[in-house]
């Protein structure tokens, strides 16, 4: 990789050095080395591959578009890859904007991945990134559009949740990427004006892992959530305060304990900590979306697997009637409390707690015809999808929700195997900025 001329070169993030190449064909290079790249296409969790032919080597760098000449600062080498940061741009794409955000660059903070893109770009990444995982994992190609959820057309103060790390000094801030280092932040962009609001950054917490504030933009409501060995806390404009423990016990500080989201119509107890969609339109259309693809009738049996609060339970229940029945599956005890509480207008609905797989084997899927899973990132159990696929059971229709588009593929190809066909896959963007993107595959099973 030669050195050459900047061409019109800006700085990435807005700030930066300028700095020459510094990593030649023959060397291989190492961290602090510049590279000179034309970047290549986007990959899962917010990079761009730069293959270099001279080399072989694959240098996946943040910061960067595909089609983009950018000079890149290594930041690790291993013995397969170079991770690196495009800190100056030679030749920019079209998609590229000025960060909203003064925190979003090389080295700064790590909770956004696409600030430079415009946001239909990040939308169509988004879309490339699942295509390309379900090529490439699952072995089969199928055309998805991620689209916005609507009433965020900005991208921006959407977070309802977000989990300030606090570093020695007692620093409440945002991790940098791929480090422990919290950076200090005044204003994290992304985050709903409630959270904000709370001023956690301002204030010292001393002996706290992390805070986390948790907000519900509809009725205001404002939790707080400390781990770690807090040595007392700051005053924060928030109605819950709670401390948890080592062993996940909570130290009630002050309200509830819980906030009340609402959904479809209807309101949810869910506890600090919980399992919530964090963008604030998310749980609503994921709710009606899922309901149209299962069509439930009354009379029904339906699954709710990986439950938390017990959103699609509670939909699914009301859909089944009495004459129906809902088996929920949920392991944290905390969730399973919320979502009893929260189903306890339809008695045909029982949570069971436990990890999904054993529930399932265990108790079989008792005539279910129709099943939404909504696995954490890791997806859903390999036992669980042997369950699934039974030819002997009833099922027919299987919403899968996912949050992590390698997984969704891995298990798409053993439900495929196993004797379902794909009807439906979409995408939406229920985290703008940063790389993550929620997926909704619908199944049949003739
Ligand atoms: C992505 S959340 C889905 C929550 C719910 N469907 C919603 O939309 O609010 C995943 C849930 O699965 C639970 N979970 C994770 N691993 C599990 C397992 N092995 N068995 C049962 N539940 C699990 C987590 O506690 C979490 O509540």
């Amino acid at each position: 990789m030669p050195p050459t001329g900047t061409r019109g070169s800006a700085p990435v993030g807005g700030q930066g050095t300028m700095l020459p190449v510094t990593a030649t064909a023959t060397s291989a290079p190492q961290a602090g080395d510049v590279l000179e790249l034309t970047v290549g296409e986007v990959v899962h969790g917010g990079w761009c591959v730069s293959r270099q032919d001279d080399t072989g080597l694959a240098v996946f760098v943040r910061h960067a578009l595909p089609g983009e000449r950018v000079r890149a600062t290594v930041t690790q080498t291993t013995a397969r890859l170079v991770r690196a940061d495009a800190t100056e741009v030679l030749q920019q794409s079209a998609d590229r904007v000025t960060p909203p955000c003064r925190y979003a660059g090389p080295g700064r903070c790590g909770g956004c991945d696409w600030q430079h893109a415009s946001l239909d770009a990040q939308r169509r990444l988004k879309a490339a990134v699942i295509r390309q995982q379900l090529n490439r994992i699952a072995g089969f190609d199928h055309p998805v559009k991620v689209d916005p959820i609507v009433g965020n057309d900005g991208g921006l103060g959407w977070r309802t949740v977000v989990s300030f790390a606090v570093d020695a000094a007692g620093t409440a801030g945002l991790r940098r990427h791929r480090s422990h280092d919290v950076v200090g932040i005044s204003h994290c962009r992304i985050a709903h004006d409630l959270v904000t609001g709370a001023d956690v950054t301002a204030k010292r917490w001393p002996g706290a892992q992390s805070v986390e504030v948790a907000v519900v933009p509809q009725t205001e409501e404002v939790g707080v959530l400390v781990t770690g060995r807090p040595a007392g806390l700051p005053d924060v404009a928030a109605a819950s305060v709670q401390i948890s423990g080592k062993s996940g016990a909570r130290i009630p500080v002050r309200g509830r304990g819980y906030l009340t989201q609402r959904a479809a119509g209807r309101d949810w107890r869910v506890s600090l900590g919980g399992f919530w969609q964090v963008h604030p339109g998310a749980a609503d259309v994921l709710g009606k979306d899922v309901l149209t693809e299962l069509s439930p009738r009354p009379g029904d049996v339906a699954l709710d697997l990986y439950c938390g609060a017990g959103l699609f339970a509670g939909l699914l229940a009301e859909a089944v009637g009495a004459e129906g029945r809902v088996l929920a599956v949920e392991e944290n005890l905390t969730a399973v409390r919320d979502a009893r509480h929260n189903l306890r207008d339809w008695p045909w609905a029982r949570v069971h707690r436990g990890d999904v797989a054993d529930v399932l084997r265990r108790l079989g899927i008792r005539g279910a015809s129709i099943a939404v899973v909504d696995p954490p990132r890791t997806g859903v159990a390999r036992q669980a999808i042997d369950v699934l696929c039974d030819p002997a059971a009833r099922l027919r229709r299987l919403a899968y929700v996912s949050c992590d588009p390698a997984t969704l593929a891995r298990d798409l190809r053993l439900l495929l195997d196993g004797g379902w066909q794909l009807t439906g896959l979409r995408g939406y963007d229920a985290f703008p900025m940063t790389h993550h993107v929620e997926c909704l595959a619908t199944l049949t099973r003739p």
